[in-house]
């Protein structure tokens, strides 16, 4: 595959990154399966990888803001497409039916040692969460959830939320848990797998959330349990639970979808009257989220460095799996497709050391 040169990057803003870590998820496993993605015009292969950590090496003549030595996060989607929100910057919204990101759609990822990138498109890194930093992408996406919740419930002139239900506890529900257990939230986690001897749970608890499995207590009950939520985030990949979780919402609450749902499945027995009467009589919202733009990712460091700071050590737990050199590839998407069985939360390929 051909990079770019730096001086081939518009404005002399080209910048070399050498890849340090590189996070695997359910993205790539279906882009790997055949089921999601879309290679480069021009090529048969897409290189993977959109969860990226690197480190600056060689910056362009009009780079100021960055320098060698620098570690970075690259932003995944690139405003290639015509629609105004391209045009003016925010392709995380744009309308056009197909859009340009890196390692998942029309653009080589970061499943390399090195890559040429414009430094707008560069979110520098404090040193002092280099080690977690490969959490800032997934964590991106629900960074752009809460701020779109927070847009949408400026209707309200006062919306004081107190309690949220994350629905999933794997690697994006447990990031999401910390992102509202940082804003100061009462959280509640709910996850499939039951709560003794599952770290999942145990990283709750953690942070001051509970745990709940979903096979003893549904969403619906555990509202009537903890009371209604004012914010719900789903990230499961189940969609029929969207269903509970709108029952399940707070007068004025806000529901957050985030699980890009590849599949065809269908659910009956929905009760469409109380849901409908439910959403109408108390104002409720649901809004869809998907990418994040460089806002989204700032919000992210701050969010991982306090984390940090509050709770040492935790997000380093969630990274459970390293893969030394990406000639491994096999194991991380047997790890992938295994998750459960090998208790994965967060698989990444060490490309170079820190
Ligand atoms: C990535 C997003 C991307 C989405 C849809 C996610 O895995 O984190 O950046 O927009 O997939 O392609």
């Amino acid at each position: 595959m051909n990079q770019p040169k730096i001086d081939e990057i518009k404005d002399g803003r080209g910048v070399l990154v050498e890849v340090l870590r590189v996070g695997a998820c359910g993205t790539d496993r279906e882009i790997n399966n055949a089921e999601y993605g879309v290679a480069p015009e021009g090529y048969e292969f897409l290189v993977l990888g959109h969860e990226n950590f690197g480190r600056v090496v060689e910056t362009g003549e009009n780079v100021r803001d960055l320098q060698k030595g620098d570690f970075v996060v690259a932003t995944v989607r690139r405003p290639f497409g015509h629609s105004i929100y391209d045009t003016i910057g925010q392709q995380d919204f744009t309308t056009d039916a197909e859009y340009w990101e890196r390692g998942i759609s029309r653009l080589h990822g970061f499943m390399a040692e090195f890559y040429v990138e414009s430094a707008d498109f560069l979110v520098k890194i404090p040193a002092k969460i280099a080690e977690i930093a490969v959490l800032l992408e997934p964590l991106s996406i629900i960074e752009k959830g809460l701020k779109q919740a927070e847009d949408v419930q400026k209707r309200l002139d006062i919306w004081q939320p107190k309690t949220a239900a994350v629905l999933g506890t794997g690697n994006v529900g447990l990031l999401t848990i910390m992102a509202l257990r940082m804003r100061g939230y009462e959280v509640h986690g709910f996850g499939k797998q039951t709560r003794a001897g599952y770290l999942n749970a145990e990283l709750c608890e953690a942070i001051g959330a509970t745990y709940d499995s979903t096979e003893e207590l549904s969403i619906i009950d555990s509202a009537k349990k903890y009371g209604e939520y004012d914010l719900i985030f789903e990230c499961t990949g189940f969609s029929p639970i969207i269903f509970d979780a709108m029952q399940s919402l707070n007068e004025n609450g806000i529901l957050i979808l985030s699980s890009v749902t590849g599949g065809e499945r269908k659910t009956d027995a929905v009760p469409s009257d109380k849901i409908n009467q439910q959403f109408v009589l108390g104002n409720r919202a649901m809004v869809g989220t998907v990418n994040a733009n460089r806002e989204h990712f700032e919000m992210g460091v701050k969010d991982l460095a306090l984390c940090e700071a509050m709770y040492s050590g935790w997000l380093a737990r969630m990274m459970t799996h390293k893969i030394e050199g990406l000639e491994n590839f096999a194991e991380v998407f047997d790890i992938l497709e295994n998750s459960s069985k090998y208790n994965a939360i967060k698989t990444y390929f060490e490309v170079n050391k820190i």
